[in-house]
């Protein structure tokens, strides 16, 4: 018999729990695959904040298990441990109410302290619960004092001997920098003197940058956005640091998958009529109700739609300056999202000018977005970078025609219909008027009768968790294998 290993995944959001984006999504689909493909030989232990935000719709099976204290420098904080099983997965969920009984997740003054605290608390459940794990895989810089502390504080604990670090870099934009005055690492995070060089970055307090440093895995989420930033362009100015985890053979990219139970047109409920490759026709009603849902007159031209945050990486700046050409033609748009005002503003107006082309709901709506998804002819993701990108795999999956900037993660995955293994149109450069290039193309094509053979290409092309997944298990059996 295989004896079984556990991998804690540590993260500060995951779906069906609480999620603002595609981090709560993998994090919320990827361990169950884990289970299922390696017939429960890993084990897996998803750790998250215990916020008051919820789905209600879980809270009934959530039950308190114990509670402990938690030492973050000098003060001791209550911190409560919850637990519930889905899926064969384990979630704890840490509690403490001062921190994480708030409206949203993240933006508050002390967001470092709050996750250092949840960093720390899961060092300690996991003690507690003597559930040490042969991996930790941590995601993103809210849970970047993990691999931190556990070289600081607790390098010469023997449960932790052989545990492996591995940090997954979701988006390098964000990266935990705060003020290092007052001396904060030591003061707030308690590190010693001797180690806050772990943290320190250009004056500041980094806490990605601490986590690299700290791990001897750094994934990210496409092989492409690996790549991209070991240069300057890409990497929010951790080039230096990346460069040197690739030189010391620590850095991998895995593309994302999404979870197929979930995103299923033949399942979804969301849908006015249910689908699949095989009866793609039902895709016509899905337009249909989704142009009448939006405020648009039933229309034969082709139907583009976007579901994204509203924030500069998306591409909204080259799409901006797109747009005015691309609404000349006989084309519907319909944009789902918010964000930076500054976009919000632009494209309201734009529907202002333009009522009959183009629809703005400034809403973060998933049940709209699957209809989106599914009723839309074309899916538009110009993003200026991607790490990877959920909603083009999404999109396909629903019979909707990416298209994308060849950039990170979306490179990875949609490849322009001119080659022979194409399921999508691409464009490469920031010049607007390569994308609208791009779209022409696309309404061309879509006058076509090939149109639906490409629906059925685009659908038929696997971006369940079956490939990527093994793709981590191949980095967790080669890191376990390492002495
Ligand atoms: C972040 C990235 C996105 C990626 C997602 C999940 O949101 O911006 O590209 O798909 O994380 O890894």
């Amino acid at each position: 018999m295989k004896k079984n290993k556990r991998i804690v995944f540590a993260a500060s959001e995951c779906q069906p729990f609480f999620t603002s984006g595609g981090l709560g999504e993998v994090v919320g689909s990827l361990p169950k695959r884990i289970i299922e493909l390696t017939n429960k030989e890993y084990q897996v232990d998803v750790y998250l904040p215990f916020y008051a935000k919820i789905n209600k719709n879980y809270s009934s099976i959530i039950k308190f298990v114990d509670s402990i204290e938690v030492n973050l420098s000098w003060r001791r904080q209550y911190c409560g441990i919850f637990n519930c099983q889905l899926d064969g997965v384990n979630y704890y969920f840490i509690d403490n109410e001062y921190y994480f009984k708030r409206d949203n997740f993240y933006g508050y003054f002390d967001d470092a302290e709050r996750f250092a605290f949840f960093s720390k608390a899961v060092i300690e459940v996991m003690l507690k619960l003597k559930r040490v794990p042969n991996i930790i895989h941590c995601h993103d810089w809210q849970t970047g004092m993990i691999p931190v502390y556990l070289r600081t504080h607790y390098y010469y604990k023997n449960e932790f001997k052989s545990l492996k670090r591995i940090f997954t870099i979701h988006n390098i934009e964000y990266q935990g920098i705060y003020s290092q005055q007052n001396n904060f690492i030591e003061d707030v995070f308690g590190i010693d003197r001797n180690d806050t060089y772990l943290l320190e970055f250009n004056n500041n307090l980094n806490i990605m940058k601490g986590a690299i440093e700290t791990s001897n895995i750094v994934s990210t989420v496409s092989p492409s956005y690996a790549e991209e930033i070991t240069t300057a362009e890409y990497a929010h100015g951790l080039e230096s640091i990346i460069l040197k985890a690739k030189q010391e053979g620590k850095l991998c990219g895995i593309l994302n998958g999404i979870d197929y139970d979930f995103y299923n047109p033949l399942t979804d409920k969301e849908l006015v009529k249910n689908y699949d490759v095989n009866s793609i026709d039902a895709k016509k009603e899905c337009k249909k109700a989704l142009l009448e849902e939006i405020g648009f007159k039933e229309t034969d031209a082709p139907l583009i739609g976007m579901v994204t945050r509203l924030v500069a990486h998306k591409g909204l700046e080259i799409l901006k300056n797109a747009a005015e050409e691309l609404l000349k033609n006989d084309i519907r748009m319909v944009i789902l999202g918010t964000g930076d005002p500054y976009y919000e503003d632009y494209f309201k107006n734009l529907e202002t000018k333009y009522p009959d082309k183009i629809k703005t709901i400034l809403a973060f709506n998933q049940g709209l977005a699957r209809r989106i998804y599914s009723g839309c002819d074309m899916f538009l993701m110009p993003s200026a970078s991607e790490p990877c990108g959920l909603s083009q795999m999404i999109a396909s999956r629903y019979g909707t025609i990416p298209m994308v900037r060849e950039t990170g993660g979306l490179k990875d995955s949609i490849h322009d219909f001119k080659n022979e293994n194409g399921n999508g149109y691409s464009f490469k450069g920031m010049e607007p008027n390569k994308l609208v290039e791009m779209v022409k193309t696309a309404i061309k094509d879509y006058q076509d009768r090939d149109w639906n053979n490409k629906i059925i290409k685009v659908m038929n092309v696997d971006f369940s968790w079956n490939n990527s997944c093994k793709d981590y298990l191949a980095m967790y059996n080669s890191i376990l294998n390492k002495k």
